[in-house]
């Protein structure tokens, strides 16, 4: 089940707020900027469905996010537990970074946990199956998708560059618990 967990950003021992109904979720992460939606489906969609076929579930709003927010492209990934890659796609954005543009992705299937870090608080928002969020650009975050990632997500794009990571430096990822599917409260 989606939740969020807000912490002190020197505690992360210190839960400050916990929420897992998703209107109350929405609600928080609105008064810091972030886009969070639930989506239906239109259609049944396999497992292994291709890419055309998770447009046409998600067709309404798709283009809704598309005429609001003036994306460029769209598209969409999946990552399996047994990607030959997956260390080093987890590794990648594991530190606290920005983008110049938003990050915006729908969970078609599967989970991830964005840590977004907000003035003096750290907000940790597990996103599962019809989840959408959107990180503001320039806000410091992070994402896990934890040893064995398994999710599809859209992607919606305003900038062939835009994605580009740029690391803050700071180590605060590290000192935060990181993804653990089955772990009480995730
Ligand atoms: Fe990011």
């Amino acid at each position: 089940m989606s939740h969020l967990r807000i912490f002190s950003d020197t505690d992360p021992d210190a839960l400050l707020l916990a929420r897992d109904e998703h209107a109350a979720i929405a609600s928080e992460l609105a008064h810091i900027g972030v886009r969070f939606e639930r989506w239906q489906a239109t259609q049944p969609l396999p497992a292994n469905a291709g890419q055309e076929e998770v447009f046409a579930a998600y067709r309404a709003d798709i283009d809704r996010l598309v005429a609001e927010n003036g994306f460029r492209s769209v598209d969409v990934v999946s990552i399996a537990p047994d990607h030959p890659q997956r260390e080093a796609l987890r590794a990648k954005f594991l530190d606290e970074h920005t983008h110049a543009e938003d990050e915006v992705r729908f969970f078609v299937a599967g989970t991830g946990l964005f840590f977004l870090h907000v003035g003096d608080r750290v907000y940790e928002l597990l996103c599962e199956q019809g989840d959408l969020i959107g990180v503001p650009d320039g806000a410091t975050h992070w994402f896990d998708m934890g040893t064995e990632p398994d999710f599809t997500a859209i992607r919606f794009f305003t900038r062939p560059d835009g994605w580009v990571g740029h690391f803050t430096g700071s180590d605060i990822a590290q000192r935060f618990p990181r993804y653990e599917p089955g772990r009480s409260g995730t």
